[in-house]
């Protein structure tokens, strides 16, 4: 099948065109993220291949669906950038790859846990300048410490698994109890129990239009004060301005982010030559006790194996009018 590959980096073409020997798709890539704007250069492709920052809005799904498109293949389990409602009826077809690698994203979640605790950010500069003064860079031990998982799926189960591991107290909230996370003795509280009492909590639910602000002025007045808050799910969970706001007060003690609200503008490129015109990103970088990263949870040499290769499969069974697994909207 023709594909047009957006938003494509090396790694992507990489990882694709490896997998691409078996199922000998006709892959067009290209660099342009998919919008209204770019939506065009789709015209003629039965199918394409999307990222989490493309976006597919009506607008664009009207261009998709009157220059022929039929088929939409999201590289990534989140679909948040899809309306779906206009997909189903513009009768296209939607597939994801709903899990590439847990592993990663909880790996990750852990990491800015550790880094942010015993402030390995911080320590890195420090030794690398000569100044080998420990003052300001004590932690807590783990070991004993509450963690309240938002969201116990797949990632959340596993940053559960880890953290059980090292000795933590686990709580959860999630509509649906997960028996892995019952089973390390997690206990399930309502949300406002949860902050109250958690030394860190970490967010792995879906953005939704009822997770959205999750974490907002209200619920960040419920966390213990100094409290640790890892997102490495989606953005929008955090109202960031409420964030900053407790970062302020001291009321956010440690704040670890893989994702950001408005990070469509800034992730994925090297902006390092360019002025930041986000102000808000600007003011959580002057944080010491904020840690960033660009979306990169995912970002294994694993994951983009099964990336590339639950990507080109859904887009086989649906150029063989097959029922796909991974389907999130049939045509
Ligand atoms: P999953 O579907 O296995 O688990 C999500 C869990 O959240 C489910 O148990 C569900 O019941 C629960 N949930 C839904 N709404 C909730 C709410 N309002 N409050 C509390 N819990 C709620 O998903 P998985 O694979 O664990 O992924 C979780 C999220 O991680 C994804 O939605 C995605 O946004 C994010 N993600 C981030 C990546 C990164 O690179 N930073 C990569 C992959 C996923």
């Amino acid at each position: 099948m023709q594909v047009a590959v957006f938003n494509t980096k090396p790694y992507d073409r990489q990882f694709l065109t490896a997998a691409n020997q078996t199922h000998r798709h006709e892959l067009t890539f290209l660099e342009p993220r998919l919008n209204r704007a770019t939506s065009l250069l789709a015209h003629g492709f039965p199918a394409v291949c999307v990222f989490i920052n493309d976006v597919l809005d009506r607008p664009t799904l009207e261009v998709l669906k009157a220059g022929g498109t039929q088929f939409i293949a999201t590289r990534s389990a989140g679909f948040n950038h899809i309306d779906l409602k206009t997909a189903a009826e513009l009768d296209f077809a939607v597939v994801r790859v709903p899990a590439y690698s847990p592993y990663a994203v909880a790996d990750h979640t852990v990491g800015l846990m550790l880094s942010l605790n015993r402030k390995i950010h911080r320590a890195y500069n420090r030794v690398r300048e000569g100044n080998f003064s420990i003052e300001g860079l004590m932690g807590f031990d783990l070991h004993s410490a509450t963690v309240g998982v938002v969201g116990t799926g797949k990632i959340g189960a596993l940053v559960a698994k880890a953290l059980h591991g090292m000795g933590c107290r686990l709580l959860g909230f999630d509509p649906y109890p997960n028996p892995d996370c019952l089973a390390l003795g997690m206990d399930y509280l309502p949300l406002p129990e949860l902050l109250r009492q958690s030394d860190i909590v970490t967010l792995h639910c879906p953005l939704t239009p009822e997770s959205h602000h999750l974490i907002g002025e209200e619920t960040i007045a419920h966390l213990k004060p100094g409290a640790m808050l890892i997102n490495t799910s989606r953005g929008a969970l955090i109202d960031t301005q409420a964030a900053i706001d407790g970062l302020k007060s001291g009321q956010i003690g440690y704040l670890g982010l893989d994702v950001y609200e408005q990070e469509e503008a800034l992730f994925f490129e090297n902006l390092s030559e360019e002025v930041i015109a986000d102000d808000v990103f600007q003011r959580l970088l002057t944080f010491p006790n904020v840690l960033i990263t660009s979306h990169q949870a995912f970002f294994t040499r694993n994951a983009l194996i099964n990336i590339a290769e639950t990507t080109l499969a859904n887009l086989t069974d649906l150029a063989a009018g097959r029922p796909c697994p991974n389907a999130i909207a049939a045509r």
